[in-house]
């Protein structure tokens, strides 16, 4: 690809952490910083982000904790996932806009692979026949403290977390040790960003991680 075709297509950042980073905060703050900077910009989330997507959500969120197995539900997550990459985030990048999701494939492998025990390498196939593998251009790892993160995410939440959320302290342990491991493998794609400070300070934080691709 020439560098002014590569110009001309949008870029793919994903936001990842565990439960109670401020992501979803910071996403709508970041889309805002590069708009102000001239760029057109979707915001989108994981599970969800096209009409066939957001129904796997509910399915997913919804009901009791055995709903699923571990494989069923690693099923679902990469099913929505190949129709938010075939319906929504490709054509807003090839209509040349950059597209900010709140999670994407990473948190399958930390929360279905990591902590549900299905192992990154199987995750990471099931991504290979549901979006042919496509990754990220940047991928932003917010971390807090375990502590700090299990108090902002129980005052967002009360007692009522999702299905997911709502696994004990042992699974989410499990899927912060598998987002920093997968964030070494990855040095070129993923940046690990200090979620704690004022929302001001990480979204500067954010921005800097992306400059690079401005
Ligand atoms: P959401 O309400 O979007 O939570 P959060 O604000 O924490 O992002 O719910 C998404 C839940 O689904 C969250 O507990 C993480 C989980 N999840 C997975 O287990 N695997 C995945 O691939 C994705 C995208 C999310």
């Amino acid at each position: 690809m020439t560098a002014r075709e590569g110009r001309s297509r949008g870029r793919f950042i994903s936001l990842e952490g565990g439960e109670g980073v401020g992501k979803s905060t910071q996403l709508r703050r970041l889309a805002k910083a590069l708009r102000d900077r001239g760029l057109e910009v979707v915001e989108t989330r994981e599970p969800g982000g096209s009409p066939g997507a957001e129904s796997i959500r509910g399915l997913l969120l919804q009901g009791e904790q055995e709903r699923w197995t571990a494989e069923a539900e690693a099923l679902l997550f990469a099913a929505a996932r190949a129709d938010h990459v075939a319906r929504s985030i490709r054509p807003a990048l090839d209509a040349g806009k950059w597209v900010l999701s709140d999670r994407f494939l990473d948190s399958s492998i930390a929360y279905q692979g990591g902590a549900g025990g299905l192992g990154a390498a199987t995750i990471r196939q099931l991504h290979q026949v549901g979006s042919h593998g496509f990754l990220p251009d940047r991928t932003l790892l917010l971390q807090l403290p375990a502590e700090a993160a299990a108090d902002r995410a129980a005052k967002r939440d009360g007692d009522a977390g999702d299905r997911i959320g709502s696994r004990g302290a042992d699974y989410h342990a499990g899927v912060a040790a598998a987002f920093r491991a997968i964030a070494d493998e990855e040095p070129q794609r993923f940046r690990i960003v200090d979620a704690s400070g004022t929302a001001e300070q990480v979204t500067e934080r954010l921005f800097a991680a992306v400059g690079d691709l401005l």
